[in-house]
């Protein structure tokens, strides 16, 4: 399938038209920023890594009945996806509090949670993401009732087939984001990736961070991190 030109340029990926109209070409990208943007930097093959990583973990949610925007890979950083309108939301789920949940409420870093809390956060950087309920969503008219229903009702499946697809693997599946797009027939297809960049890991025994924690907290051996945590989803 051919690249044609560039579409968007996302902080972590970009999309290219291709020759099917109705498909676009994602582009993993090896950048790296945190709070919006504030934090840049780069980590040379995170792109490959990540791409890699969310494949195997579309397919597995696909293999579970999930719906998603994957077509194929068609290179070491490149996915064939299917075009979709974004819901511009953020579908939050967390399993152990920890990063804004901790600062926002107060909860005890590291608590694990009594059931897994969904939220919703409103993709828009001018306002730095802001968290909001389904009357917001309503209101900005970003999604409808059912939809909202819908996205949770995914956003918690998702959940409970990666928690246990990872406990396997001696991770804890502490919180992660996933997007939601819209196909030309209104079905809600997961998109975006799911990757160390949108997930939090820590190692089941020793409670390491595997993931974008590394560098958001400037810890180092971020690269060793994501390889880690591809070396577990491929056993
Ligand atoms: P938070 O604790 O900073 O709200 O992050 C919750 C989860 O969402 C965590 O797994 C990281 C992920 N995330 C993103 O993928 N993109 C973002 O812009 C933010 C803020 C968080
Ligand atoms: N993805 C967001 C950013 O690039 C924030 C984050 O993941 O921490 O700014």
């Amino acid at each position: 399938m051919k690249k044609l030109e560039l579409l968007y340029e996302g902080k972590g990926k970009r999309l290219y038209r291709c020759e099917d109209e109705d498909l676009l070409i994602s582009e993993f990208k090896d950048d790296l920023t945190a709070f919006n943007a504030q934090k840049r930097g780069n980590e040379e093959g995170k792109g490959v890594l990540n791409c890699q990583i969310s494949t195997k973990l579309f397919r597995l949610l696909e293999e579970n009945g999930i719906k998603t925007h994957l077509v194929d890979t068609i290179s070491q950083n490149e996915q064939l996806v299917k075009k979709v309108d974004i819901i511009p939301l953020e579908v939050v789920v967390r399993n152990i509090a920890t990063g804004s949940l901790v600062k926002r409420l107060g909860i005890e870093d590291g608590k694990v949670l009594p059931f897994a809390l969904v939220e919703l956060y409103y993709k828009d950087d001018d306002l730095g993401d802001p968290l909001v309920n389904d009357e917001h969503c309503l209101l900005l008219d970003i999604a409808s009732e059912s939809e909202l229903e819908e996205l949770k009702r995914l956003g918690r499946e998702i959940n409970t087939i990666l928690k246990s697809f990872f406990a396997k693997r001696d991770l804890k599946l502490v919180d992660f984001k996933v997007e939601f797009g819209k196909d030309r027939d209104g079905n809600i297809l997961l998109s975006d990736e799911i990757s160390p960049d949108s997930c939090r890991f820590w190692d089941a025994k020793s409670d390491e961070k595997l993931d974008k924690d590394r560098f958001r907290q400037g810890l180092g051996g971020v690269k060793m991190a994501y390889e880690e945590v591809l070396r577990r989803i491929k056993n």
